[in-house]
């Protein structure tokens, strides 16, 4: 896939209504955003705009309303976030392409900002339905795509749109779509990647796309103990992905072939039983890999295991991080996650975090500052990684 599209800066804005579609769907509790880092990521694309004297329609989705108006989805609380993080007013339509945000639209001044209402509230955005691209198109002059987080899917807001509009994309889908594509297509190496999470069928494509590409594949978290089971060892109660015993057999031998060196962990630490609820106090053992009893599961790496990636990461000139090495919400199984994370922190390599839980863990634990880049993407991301193509990327103006 073409990733070398027109941005926001090769086009003179001056007085144009710029739809801009943006990955708003932040975190929130008890109506409160709790986490605003995709609002602020996406100021660098507003700002610009606004200094440049467009006519500025925000909009994105939150959450799967399913096509309903859904009062708590509303993104009103972003519309005051972002109004403060801006230092000024940003206007909030009532409806998405109805007849109050048209109206808006319409009364922009150069260096206005508005934003629309949740565009899942309306049954066709998922459906990429052309009334709705149309609609939305009719409201503006260019289209720029900044929600990187959801350019994996193909809807209305996200790709339809660019059916009817100039198609252009901003700076934070420019920013992520150089790095990572610059890690996947010409890394400094070694490049070494590591995989975590629970299930090794949500990661199938990524491990043998990044096969083609790494020097070191590090796979740990819950996905491991198939590999584990795969080169004969028992597992006990661990997660199992019996169906894909061949498939990690087959990895093995690719990874063989091509002369990655394939690193799984070592030891583990186990425990009887899962965690419930999943922070409370757990009694746990470390034990070598091959020896994990009958009655337990494994729920982190263990200490030679987290010794072995960190300094497979410390001499790596590139490394990719992608899913928790552990139950990471859990203090006492947050140790590989953790070390983990140190690694890439403590790394010269330039060091990329592929979104989701491991995003969440880096910013948690205070690493954040020390990687070069962390996603904002987490499904977009995967998708990025296993070499897919991004239709909210792939409709874009190529340079
Ligand atoms: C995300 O949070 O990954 C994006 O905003 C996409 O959301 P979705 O999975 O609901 O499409």
């Amino acid at each position: 896939m073409n990733y070398n599209k027109k941005s926001v800066l090769d086009i003179d804005v001056k007085g144009k209504r710029v739809l801009c579609r943006c990955d708003f769907n932040v975190p929130t509790k008890e109506g409160k955003i709790t986490s605003d880092k995709r609002i602020v990521a996406a100021l660098p694309t507003i700002e610009h705009l606004i200094n440049n004297g467009a006519r500025v329609i925000l909009c994105s989705h939150m959450g799967k309303p399913k096509g309903e108006w859904k009062p708590e989805l509303s993104l009103k609380i972003v519309a005051e976030r972002l109004s403060e993080l801006l230092g000024k007013e940003v206007i909030m339509a009532a409806d998405v392409a109805g007849e109050d945000a048209k109206a808006k639209a319409a009364a922009l001044n150069d260096g206005d900002v508005m934003l629309l209402e949740n565009t899942r509230f309306i049954k066709g955005e998922t459906k990429n339905d052309p009334e709705l691209s149309k609609d939305l198109a009719s409201m503006a002059d260019i289209f720029v795509n900044d929600a990187f987080g959801t350019a994996h899917r193909a809807h209305s807001s996200t790709a339809g749109v660019a059916d009817y509009l100039p198609a252009y994309c901003g700076l934070l889908v420019e920013k992520e779509v150089s790095i990572m594509g610059k890690a996947l297509a010409d890394p400094a190496r070694p490049f070494v990647a590591i995989l975590g999470g629970a299930k090794v069928s949500d990661k199938l494509n990524v491990i043998n796309n990044l096969l083609e590409k790494v020097d070191t594949l590090i796979i740990g978290g819950g996905m491991a103990y198939t590999f584990q089971a795969a080169k004969g060892c028992n597992v006990g109660k661990s997660l199992l992905d019996t169906e894909k015993i061949d498939y990690c057999k087959e990895m093995m031998a690719k990874a063989e072939a091509k002369g990655v060196k394939l690193l799984l962990p070592v030891d583990v630490v186990v425990s009887e039983s899962f965690p419930s609820p999943i922070d409370a106090p757990i009694e746990v053992k470390t034990v070598a890999v091959d020896s994990i009893p009958e009655d337990m599961e494994g729920m982190d790496i263990g200490e030679k295991t987290r010794e072995l990636f960190a300094e497979a990461a410390k001499t790596a000139k590139t490394v990719v991080w992608n899913g928790p090495m552990g139950v990471f919400e859990n203090p006492i199984l947050a140790k590989g996650t953790i070390a983990v994370a140190q690694a890439l922190a403590d790394s010269d390599a330039v060091t990329i975090v592929g979104g989701g839980d491991s995003a969440a863990a880096c910013e948690q634990l205070g690493f954040a500052s020390e990687i070069t880049h962390i996603s904002t993407g987490g499904g977009a991301s995967l998708e990025f990684l296993e070499g897919l193509e991004l239709p909210g990327i792939a409709c874009l103006q190529d340079k």
